[in-house]
């Protein structure tokens, strides 16, 4: 039966993250409720100004909320961030501060303005008073909806499913044991994963199972409208920053292919064959503080009962991947 759920989806707007907005605004947007935004790739402030820059591309119409600035409780163990091996997602580079996701994306100024309410009380208030469950898809670290679990715990009834974006099975990125998003909240990583709901969880085993190269942009810019020509111009400004900081792809060093993270968990929404490997596991989130803070802990041994209902996806199909980008985008 098609799902015709209201969606939230929570961003951290970076590159991928503006990619999974476009495509929501594309193809989902009478189910689009509204946007929450979170710090993760760049701090709050901008975070917000991009969401609000690729709602107003998109031509608006949907309400953006500005939530947590900063983890929940991370970042009160002074030192806490000194234990990892992390990577060089940010670097000098001819005296000019490079990150994978610039602070600002390459739109004008918005002249939007975010909603008052923040975006934490948003998601307590919508879930406790909506008439029908709303699927949430979470795309950065998971503050938001890590505070509004702990604020109202009764919200997760009214969850239809959590698609979420984050951790690493096998693939890591942001330091040697942890992914980008779990690793900014590893406490809210842990709520949330064990909220009383369906969960998918789209870890870097599954975004980085399918990877996109300048030929996959060079289609998508052959579509010829503004939005195809935006969202090629943001896939080639991806891989352009990962050969710019050297962050190669898995075991190839000189292979900068892009995985479109966010954008995938949107695709899956409008087609669940995507995902070709999919499987119900139990799932902790380590916020131990020391070298495998926010590490995606994914329960191997069969004896051991399944408590939740958590899936977690491991490979994706390429070619519907493209089909559909080409699909939504033409
Ligand atoms: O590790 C990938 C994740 O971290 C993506 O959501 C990307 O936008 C960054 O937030
Ligand atoms: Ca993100």
């Amino acid at each position: 039966m098609t799902d015709t759920s209201k969606i939230i989806l929570d961003v951290d707007t970076g590159t991928d993250d503006a990619m999974a907005i476009i495509l929501a605004m594309r193809a989902l947007k009478d189910r689009l409720l509204a946007i929450t935004v979170t710090h993760g790739n760049q701090p709050l402030h901008n975070t917000l100004e991009n969401t609000l820059r690729v709602v107003e591309f998109m031509g608006g119409g949907v309400p953006v909320y500005g939530g947590m600035p900063g983890p929940m409780v991370q970042d009160l163990m002074p030192g806490r961030h000194g234990n990892q091996r992390h990577q060089k997602y940010v670097q000098i580079i001819d005296g000019e501060e490079v990150c994978v996701h610039a602070p600002y994306l390459p739109l004008p100024p918005t002249s939007l303005k975010p909603q008052s309410q923040h975006a934490v009380s948003f998601l307590v208030d919508a879930l406790r008073n909506t008439p029908e469950p709303i699927t949430i898809v979470s795309v950065g670290p998971l503050s938001n909806l890590g505070m509004a679990l702990r604020m109202a715990p009764d919200i997760a009834k009214n969850i239809k499913r959590l698609i979420l974006m984050g951790g690493g099975d096998r693939d890591v990125n942001l330091t040697s044991a942890a992914e980008l998003n779990f690793f900014k909240d590893p406490e809210a990583a842990q709520i949330v994963v064990h909220a009383p709901c369906p969960i998918v969880i789209f870890p870097l085993d599954a975004t980085t199972s399918i990877v996109f190269r300048e030929h996959d942009a060079e289609q998508i810019m052959a579509l010829d409208n503004p939005c195809a020509r935006f969202y090629a111009d943001l896939l080639l400004h991806f891989i352009e920053r990962l050969r710019l900081l050297g962050i190669a792809y898995k075991d190839d060093p000189n292979d900068f292919s892009m995985a479109m993270h966010d954008a995938l968990c949107i695709l899956y929404l409008l087609d669940p064959t995507l995902v070709t490997d999919l499987r119900r596991r139990n799932v902790d989130v380590d916020f131990g503080g020391s070298l495998c803070d926010g590490r995606m802990v994914v329960e191997s041994r069969v004896y051991v009962p399944l408590e939740g209902d958590v899936q977690v996806a491991y490979q994706l199909d390429k070619e519907k991947a493209m089909s559909l980008l080409l699909r939504i985008l033409a």
